[in-house]
């Protein structure tokens, strides 16, 4: 019997993970602010896969409540075989900005709680020999638009930095790079999308197909789809100064 945790399980690409997991069997930890969204979310999901689902509503940006969440990966009764760092958001603020307290509150969710509960499951895999963390990272890691972009380059560079350290110790580690994928992501954080065309948008359980098959081959970078794998094939060989110019572009465009 397997137990999977995902947070931000209750939309998008979290809820899409949940849904592929609790169709294969797996048991369910929820992790979301909103009680109410994380009850219907383990209500549909137990009537219609069987399978038990634990919820925890807690607010990742704030350190104790991640500290709960760690010490729950940490069980050894109730151990936790597949985590899902996924709980994210999109946000624009201006790296300049007087008031960088949009900055810290994404660094606190997409980084401390990264951290934090990575270290948390990998020491506990690691005692196990086995086990799956999957850091759902960002396209936007690949180039250079803003906090956002900054804040998922940390999240792949660490993700693969975790890979090396737990390298050979039975734990598969991986960073989930999709590019644009229709949740509530964008309508959140009011990100204009009138501009990408239809061909960009990834479907989420798809997505989630493809990262759920890389994590078995052994893959530490998913990038899923063809065309982002080839998109991000061309950043990679880009010179620095042209990526940021077309991430000038792609910035002022949002706007
Ligand atoms: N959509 C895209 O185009 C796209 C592309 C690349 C990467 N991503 C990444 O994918 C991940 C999921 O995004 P999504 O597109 O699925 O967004 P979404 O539909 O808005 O879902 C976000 C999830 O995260 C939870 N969440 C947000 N802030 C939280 C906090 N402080 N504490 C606990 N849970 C929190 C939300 O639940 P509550 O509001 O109830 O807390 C929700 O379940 C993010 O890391 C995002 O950066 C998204």
């Amino acid at each position: 019997m397997t137990t999977a945790l995902i947070t931000g399980g209750t939309s998008g690409i979290g809820a899409a993970f949940a849904r592929a997991l609790a169709a294969r069997g797996d048991d369910l930890v929820l992790v979301a602010r909103n009680a109410d969204r994380l009850s219907e979310m383990a209500t549909e999901l137990k009537e219609r896969y069987a399978v038990s689902v634990e919820t925890i509503a807690a607010d990742l940006a704030v350190r104790d409540e991640v500290v709960r969440i760690a010490e729950r990966l940490a069980s050894p009764e109730q151990p936790i075989d597949l985590v899902v760092n996924n709980a994210g958001f999109g946000f624009r603020a201006k790296l300049t900005a007087a008031d960088t307290t949009p900055h810290e509150h994404a660094i606190d969710v997409m980084i401390r709680a990264v951290l934090m509960l990575s270290a948390a499951a990998g020491r506990a895999m690691r005692q196990r020999g086995a086990g799956t963390i999957i850091n759902v990272s960002s396209t936007a890691s690949f180039v250079t638009m803003g906090g956002y972009s900054a804040i998922k380059s940390w999240v792949t560079c660490y993700t693969e930095s975790l890979a090396n350290e737990l390298h050979g110790t039975g734990v598969k580690i991986v960073a989930l790079c999709p590019g644009w994928v229709r949740t509530e992501f964008h309508e959140r954080a009011n990100i204009n999308v009138g501009w990408i065309p239809d061909f960009l948008w990834l479907d989420a359980d798809q997505l989630v197909a493809d990262c759920l098959a890389d994590a078995a081959g052994g893959k530490v970078i998913s990038i899923p789809s063809k065309r982002y794998k080839a998109l991000m094939m061309i950043c990679d060989q880009l010179p620095r100064r042209t990526l940021r110019a077309v991430s000038r572009k792609l910035t002022s465009s949002r706007h």
